[in-house]
């Protein structure tokens, strides 16, 4: 039987977009995902996160939910629009994120805050948005206007969720917002969102409370080789995809090597004297979120290249300079993402990590699967694929702690059904149901047991 340490936080995540709705209450200001979304064609199905889960005006209830699940802490984003739009602070947004904090914490349940997952103030791309350097000023003044809010109450902060996504799937492939496929730009990017990590974490813990946690989240790729002739295209696929967030953010340098491989598209010059430096700020802990492993063949140059990489064929790659290599379709079970199920790549990552960064602790803070889920007659959701999922991955979790890894907690993607970006309303990720069309919440099987395992702290035989 796996037991996980006393400590171990249990917690589920979901983020302000794809929750909230209410686009445009209370003041709330146009983010990029409101442009694109409300742009023709690039959302599945027309889907818009205009009322989403309408989680602004049902916080109450969702906070029961997140009581009755008996999770020790969830992970939420704060709207960057709704408490900071046109630059100015905006009382009524920032008072819903002061009332759900005080409702997790009569709960007994810790808030753990992401300041940015991908809702970029609509004024900020205008103005060049990350490709643009002063962004990375305007994030942290948005970090100390969230720290002077609610810095005496949250004690885990996470600046960006998943940078990777915002500079290549926002700026080369263009299947996020805002839609650009500019591989220069989209390396400047990369740059201004790790300039404006190590800038927020400083503005941050200038205003906070000193015992809190400053972290970052991370889709770090698990790049594996279709043979050992393959090595060079790992380790090119981990500089772009890893190692060029790990690079200044843990070890105050970009890679070496992802510099020379990316010197045609750009000579890196937005790189200025100190902001490695002000990039490595110390963090307490590293989010990771993970899905599936990645694998890579060095390309022919003449069959049709595989480009299995699961993020969605744009008009262009988002995997910069790496035209010769090929990202190779892997053996399922699949979930409805098209993803591959191997939790192995799990264990591999965060041995990894461990292995890289010895004295950096890890948590998940994302992990889980989409299905297409069926309501039985009975009412009853019986989704034990993704119950299987779990399960696997959370073996695998604790298969890295007995092997030595300093793994501090998980939280499941997601709390609910919800907007899943490009894919709109089809993706399914939820261990609670968010009917389509009255928005009723309704428990899936998997809830109930994720609520068992929380409760316990072991996973069932
Ligand atoms: C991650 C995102 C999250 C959700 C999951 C499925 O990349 O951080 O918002 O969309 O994937």
């Amino acid at each position: 039987m796996t037991i996980f340490p006393e400590t171990f936080v249990w917690g589920t995540a979901t983020a302000a977009y794809q929750v909230e709705g209410a686009w445009n209450e209370d003041g709330r200001g146009p983010s990029i995902w409101d442009t694109f979304s409300h742009t023709p064609g690039l959302v599945t199905g027309g889907d818009t996160g205009d009322v989403a889960c309408d989680h602004y005006h049902r916080m109450e209830e969702d906070l029961d939910i997140l009581a009755g699940l008996g999770v020790g802490a969830y992970r939420f984003s704060i709207s960057w629009p709704r408490v900071r739009p046109g630059g100015r602070a905006n009382q009524p947004g920032l008072d819903f994120y002061s009332r759900l904090v005080d409702g997790l914490l009569a709960r007994g349940i810790a808030p753990v805050a992401t300041l940015y997952h991908w809702d970029l103030p609509q004024e900020l791309e205008d103005a060049g948005g990350w490709p643009n350097r002063d962004t990375a000023h305007r994030f942290a003044e948005y970090a100390d206007l969230m720290g002077r809010t609610l810095g005496d109450r949250v004690r885990t902060w996470i600046t960006l969720n998943e940078p990777w996504c915002s500079a290549y799937l926002g700026y080369a492939s263009g299947v996020h917002a805002p839609a650009r496929t500019e591989p220069a730009a989209a390396l400047a990017a990369v740059h201004h969102l790790n300039l404006g990590h190590g800038l927020a974490v400083q503005a941050l813990r200038a205003v906070v409370d000193p015992a809190a946690q400053m972290s970052v989240t991370l889709n770090l790729h698990h790049v594996r080789g279709v043979s050992d002739q393959d090595a060079d295209a790992v380790r090119r696929a981990d500089a772009l995809a890893n190692r060029a967030f790990l690079g200044p953010m843990l070890e105050g340098a970009y890679p070496r090597d992802l510099i020379a491989d990316t010197a045609a598209v750009t000579d890196w010059s937005f790189v200025r004297d100190g902001d490695e430096a002000t990039a490595c700020q110390p963090l307490d802990v590293l989010g990771v979120n993970y899905y599936n492993p990645t694998l890579v063949r060095q390309w022919d140059g003449s069959s049709e290249r595989a480009t299995a990489d699961g993020h969605q064929d744009g008009a262009a790659s988002p995997w910069i300079a790496c035209e010769d290599i090929e990202f190779v379709p892997q053996p399922g079970p699949y979930t409805e993402m098209g993803w591959n199920i191997d939790e192995t790549g799990l264990t591999e990552l965060l041995l990894r990590l461990h292995r890289d960064y010895p004295s950096m602790p890890t948590m998940i803070t994302e992990n889980g699967a989409a299905f297409a889920d069926v309501v039985d007659p009975d009412g009853r959701i019986r989704d034990e694929r993704r119950v299987d999922y779990l399960q696997r991955h959370l073996s695998a979790v604790a298969e890295a702690i007995s092997a030595g890894a300093d793994v501090r907690g998980y939280f499941v993607w997601s709390l609910m059904d919800n907007f899943e970006w490009a894919h709109g309303y089809a993706k399914r990720f939820g261990i609670v149901r968010v009917d389509p069309d009255t928005l009723e919440r309704t428990w899936k099987d998997s809830a109930h047991w994720y609520r068992d395992v929380v409760a316990t702290g072991k996973l069932p035989a």
